[in-house]
């Protein structure tokens, strides 16, 4: 292995730096040359490229976001993107490329892998919602239920001060980690997420009988993808990002207007967005990243391409990058009656 290129795409998380500071570490301990592609995949499309050596990667440990940037950009919308990955990962004399991301950036990395185009890469998973398959946890996940924890211990106070319902928005597209991890440990009295549709008469029910019992403020998290019964996913505005998912963002509101329009109780909404992404990582996200970034570059040096690293238990462990896209880890519905426990 001469030289390395290395790409985060997809939504920043926390622990991004950690990996890429474990890469090159392990990489410079090896005699190999890494360098970084800006921005995703848009930075092998556009050759955008940085240096990243010892001193560069310096520093960026306790470091949020991404020193390399980032962009959800899908080469596969475009046959003619594909083929400038292709030479130009050529052009770039790389031997192998790391690709740290979530479904998507993984998704166009297996395909790049499957499709046999002479590319060597391996993954490290990442994203705030805890939602990609063949891992336990991926990091950025734990610095996010901690600042929701946060907010919601926050909201708490002045939710009772005011005797209000605080319905609190946390991210979460297809699968309630967020809400599950952060309602259950702040103690939230009802819980929201994309797995299960919203039942607004079980929710106006629970915060009645709370009242009932002399309670007379409640919070209520929801997962930003979660859905009414009805059927339709709520959204603010109907644009597309650039890998063509729909923005979500609203439900929040639109939930604490029907609460406070059918229980008469005065409710307000807070949306906690991209707060949980930004930001130091906590030192569970730094110490796994870590991990992920010396596993990457020795699957790079025991040339197993189409792998990614993954957690199992306690163990770093490598698995097919082909098991962590296709399909989604959601909230287990055994763990959501957990939750159901403390509701009210
Ligand atoms: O996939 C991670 C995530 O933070 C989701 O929870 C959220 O829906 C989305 O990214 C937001 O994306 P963007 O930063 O493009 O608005």
């Amino acid at each position: 292995m001469g030289k390395v290129g290395v790409l985060t795409g997809g939504g920043d998380c926390p622990g991004l730096n950690a990996v890429i500071r474990a890469v090159v570490r392990k990489a410079f301990q090896n005699n190999i040359n890494v360098i970084g592609i800006k921005n995703g995949w848009k930075g092998l499309i556009e050759i955008d490229t940085m240096d990243l050596d010892i001193s560069s990667v310096s520093g960026i440990l306790p470091k949020g976001g991404t020193i390399l940037g980032t962009s959800r950009t899908n080469p596969y919308k475009s046959a003619e993107n594909v083929q400038k990955v292709i030479d130009n990962y050529k052009k770039l004399n790389l031997d192998a490329l790391i690709a740290i991301g979530g479904e998507d950036t993984l998704g166009v990395a297996n395909k790049l892998h499957q499709e046999k185009k002479g590319l060597n890469i391996v993954g490290v998973p990442k994203t705030i919602d805890n939602d990609l398959n063949a891992t336990d946890y991926t990091f950025g996940f734990d610095t996010a239920v901690n600042i929701a924890t946060e907010a919601i211990d926050r909201l708490h106070t002045t939710a009772e001060s005011h005797h209000r319902i605080m319905v609190v928005e946390v991210m979460g597209r297809h699968a309630g980690w967020i809400a599950i991890h952060s309602g259950l440990a702040s103690g939230a009295d009802v819980i929201l997420i994309p797995e299960v549709r919203i039942d607004l008469d079980e929710v106006c029910d629970i915060l009645k009988k709370r009242k009932e019992r002399g309670k007379s403020f409640s919070i209520v998290v929801v997962a930003e993808g979660a859905e009414f019964k009805a059927g339709q996913v709520v959204l603010k505005e109907e644009k597309l990002d650039a890998f063509g998912h729909v923005r979500l963002g609203g439900i929040g509101e639109i939930l604490a207007n029907e609460i406070e329009k059918r229980t008469g109780f005065e409710t307000r909404t807070t949306v906690l967005g991209h707060i949980q992404r930004g930001g130091t990582p906590s030192a569970f996200d730094r110490f796994l990243a870590t991990r992920f970034g010396v596993k990457a570059m020795e699957l790079v040096i025991n040339k197993k391409f189409g792998y990614m690293a993954s957690l199992k238990g306690t163990e770093v462990t490598e698995v097919p990058i082909q098991e962590a896209v296709g399909k989604l880890k959601t909230v287990d519905p055994k763990l959501y009656d957990l939750a159901k426990t403390f509701f009210g």
